[in-house]
């Protein structure tokens, strides 16, 4: 039985968001976007007013239980996709370019963005990246493929950053972030995701872009704000990166319900007569005595012969 919500009123539903009116929240309000992998997370996402919805690459780490987002495939991308588009159609989703399938080449990354697009049902795709990917992103975008960029920690390449840490606290380090930014955003990205960078260097980059930024580990100067999940919701336990505020702690409450299912097969308090379908009395009361009354030669039904 679900408890009345407590929870804020969601905001009036307002059309799909659109390029031109992503671009026009820089003036405010705040952009909020989530993580969804699957149809049922991305109505419930919808129903709560949020603005737009990623179909991150980490769903390797947080769904299909890889250790990284490197072995993500397109195909994987695409079913996940389709599913959160099925489950979300009036809110702007946006599906991640898994590792190696954009870097190539202008024509490879083209293939991949249109996939996710015509296949999958996006609205536009994000890549991860900076100067090195303005081309990348030019071309896309000719092409009519709306781009996302995202800058500071990019997971796909965690190995060469050192891991999964904050980047862009010393001056080159941050210099270096924000031209990536602004290469991006002049190749024609409608909104940059900003992830792990010092405050100070977010709120520059959020002054100074075009385009929105949306952080995540990037304080609150962004123009927009994004959270993975399973962080969000209280699912992942294996790690808890600072920025990544619990609103719920659905991993207590999911363990439980396993836990407490069990115990009452297991001691037959479930299923009871609330959660049962039953026969009218005589009609089943004439059953048995069907049963019992069948001649010896007939095969025995309750043995399953
Ligand atoms: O894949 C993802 O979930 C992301 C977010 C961390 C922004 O890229």
């Amino acid at each position: 039985m679900s408890e009345p919500s407590t929870a804020p009123a969601a905001p009036a539903r307002t059309p799909k968001l659109g390029l031109p009116e992503i671009r026009g929240r820089k003036a405010g309000p705040k952009l909020t976007m989530i993580t969804a992998y699957d149809y049922h997370t991305a109505r419930l996402a919808e129903a709560a007013g949020i603005d737009l919805l990623l179909v991150g690459d980490s769903l390797g780490m947080v769904v299909l239980g890889y250790s990284s987002t490197v072995p993500v495939t397109m195909e994987e991308m695409l079913h996940h996709t389709r599913a959160v588009v099925r489950g979300a159609p009036h809110t702007h989703v946006v599906a991640d370019l898994p590792f190696m399938t954009y870097q190539i080449s202008d024509a490879q990354a083209m293939e991949s963005a249109g996939r996710l697009l015509k296949e999958g049902g996006a609205d536009a795709v994000k890549l991860e990246g900076g100067q090195a990917m303005a081309g990348r992103v030019r071309a896309l975008v000719a092409a009519g493929i709306p781009v996302m960029g995202h800058v500071g920690l990019t997971p796909q390449s965690a190995g060469s950053l050192g891991g999964f840490r904050v980047q862009g606290r010393g001056l080159d380090a941050a210099m270096g972030i924000l031209a990536d930014a602004a290469a991006i955003v002049a190749a024609g990205a409608y909104a940059v995701v900003v992830e792990a960078v010092p405050t100070e260097l977010a709120a520059l980059m959020t002054e100074r872009l075009a385009a929105p930024t949306i952080g995540i580990g990037a304080g609150p100067a962004c123009d927009g704000q994004i959270l993975v999940l399973h962080d969000l919701l209280g699912l992942e336990d294996r790690i808890a990166p600072r920025f990544a505020k619990r609103y719920a702690d659905l991993g207590t409450v999911t363990r439980d319900a396993f836990a407490t299912f069990a115990a009452e097969v297991r001691d037959g308090a479930f299923p009871d007569a609330e959660h049962s379908y039953a026969m009218k009395p005589d009609i089943a009361r004439a059953l048995r005595e069907e049963i019992e009354q069948k001649s010896p030669s007939e095969p025995d039904l309750l043995a399953g012969e």
